[in-house]
């Protein structure tokens, strides 16, 4: 622990940290737009700038480390103001440097309400501009259905670009260009295709990268906002629905690092466009090849009708995975009274009643993935199916200290894995030990088996499970 004086304040913080982590350990507020605490550090913006005792100039203070300051003369901790006249004055200048080229069209800019430029400007720039020029202006750039770009309003921070590759493992966008002519941008001007590129919106400090499906649907204080849980995924991101009157108009992540972090999929986030757009919301009867809108008394006596003339045991159901048991219950009562038994629930038969959620809860953890040096991957692409986990196996992969073994259909899973084959025989070949990934399981402290709806949807669903419940336990991957 390093001794600083932060305002006024003493204050303990780890060496590693940096002034803008100390600083905000002690309770001041720093402004910033390119420092994010889950990206790297960029330092370009200067918002951060604070004022070191004794130094000649205010420094930037996501970018300096809490170990390079130097103690007083007579050894007295090193003394940091966020509020001196230095910093105000600091402050001031980024902003209106900042301002020269932005369009300051904040009335019709759909980050209005919820721009961090916005705030920061009110809170510590100056109201007045000594630029008279024009702005610059930059080309919009496509970025794909999902992500609405309108340059103009770039500031560069880079945010997006660290954010694409280091999250999502897709460096799509760069930088082109250098000082006025520097443009934020996907190169060719390709869509994006991650599948986290929706966080990209919320991580733009400024209205340059917003949601084109909610483009222009509505400000930010004419919102409910009501905490809830995503269920697009096996993950169970937390969420935020945002609603006006009845509509849902759009869904947040919610900071969760248990789960996901920050940050949420495209599936999670655009799911609200099945509520809004071409949804299937009333009946339909078939009618001589066309399809007539009815109401839904007239479709129940259709339903009623075509089922009296049907013998019970050629009527089926099929109950999805997000159906709930009430739900499933009144079905397989319904049917028992048609005298049909035919009752099919997605999935699942693999799973030996007795051996209770132990066998398909996520046992280490999402969170877990963190600590994790060996993961093995069975029947499963984690970037399709919840893309999220992905980014957490990804972010330690990143460390260098996550091997990754993957048994299943061939995927880029946006990093290095060990491939060990398709089916039932690698598995079978892994658990005795003939393939070098073994070993890596093996040796591993903390190995994680994930084990993927592809592997026990299959009709021999429960003897996979088992085998990889087996390699589980002889690796060491059970532990309490
Ligand atoms: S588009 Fe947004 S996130 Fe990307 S560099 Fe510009 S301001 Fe930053
Ligand atoms: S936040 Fe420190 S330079 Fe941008």
């Amino acid at each position: 622990m390093t001794k600083l004086i932060v305002d006024g304040k003493e204050i303990d913080v780890p060496a590693e940290f940096t002034l803008l982590q100390a600083c905000e350990a002690a309770g001041a507020e720093i402004p910033r737009f390119c420092y994010h605490e889950r990206l790297s550090i960029a330092g370009n913006c200067r918002m951060c700038l604070v004022e070191v005792k004794g130094g000649p100039k205010p420094v930037a203070s996501c970018a300096w480390g809490v170990r390079d300051c130097r103690p007083g003369p007579k050894g007295e901790p090193p003394e940091i103001s966020t509020r001196s006249p230095m910093v105000k004055k600091a402050r001031e200048g980024v902003m209106e440097f900042l301002l020269i080229n932005h369009p300051l069209d904040c009335p019709i800019c759909d980050q209005g309400g919820e721009c961090d430029l916005q705030d920061q400007a009110m809170g510590y720039g100056v109201d007045t501009s000594r630029f008279a020029e024009n702005k610059r202006a930059v080309e919009d750039k496509y970025l794909g259905a999902l992500v609405k770009t309108s340059m103009n309003r770039c500031i560069q921070c880079t945010r997006c670009v660290r954010f694409s590759a280091e999250v999502c493992g897709a460096p799509e966008m760069g930088a082109t260009g250098r000082g006025e002519d520097m443009e934020i941008t996907t190169y060719l001007e390709s869509a994006l295709t991650s599948e986290l590129q929706g966080n990209l919106v919320d991580i733009c400090p400024v209205g340059a990268l917003t949601s084109k499906p909610y483009a222009f649907a509505a400000r930010p204080w004419e919102l409910g906002k009501t905490q809830s849980v995503d269920v697009m995924d096996g993950v169970g991101s937390a969420i935020r629905v945002d609603t006006r009157g009845r509509e849902v108009m759009r869904i947040l992540p919610r900071v969760n690092e248990a789960v996901n972090e920050e940050w949420i999929s495209d599936k999670t986030r655009h799911i609200v466009d099945g509520l809004r757009a071409q949804r299937l919301d009333r009946p339909y009867i078939r009618e001589n090849g066309q399809l007539r809108a009815v109401s839904w008394q007239q479709a129940f006596a259709a339903i009623a009708a075509r089922i009296s003339r049907t013998d019970g045991k050629r009527i089926g159901a099929i109950a999805g995975d997000l159906a709930a048991v009430e739900e499933m219950f009144a079905l397989k009562e319904l049917l028992a009274k048609f005298g049909s038994v035919n009752l099919a629930v997605q999935g699942s038969d693999a799973f030996d009643p007795n051996a209770g959620r132990a066998s398909y809860i996520f046992n280490p953890t999402i969170a877990g993935i963190d600590q994790a040096d060996a993961l093995l991957i069975v029947g499963s692409n984690p970037r399709k199916e919840a893309a999220v986990l992905n980014a957490r196996i990804r972010k330690r992969w990143r460390t260098g200290q996550l091997k990754v073994g993957v048994i299943g259909a061939r995927a880029d899973l946006v990093y290095a894995h060990d491939y060990i084959g398709a089916g039932t025989e690698s598995l079978g070949d892994l658990a005795a030990g003939k393939h070098s990934f073994a070993e890596v399981l093996k040796n591993a402290e903390k190995p994680i088996v994930l084990v993927g709806a592809d592997a026990f949807t299959r009709h021999d669903g429960a003897a996979v499970l088992a085998l990889a419940a087996k390699l589980a336990l002889d690796v060491g991957a059970v532990k309490d």
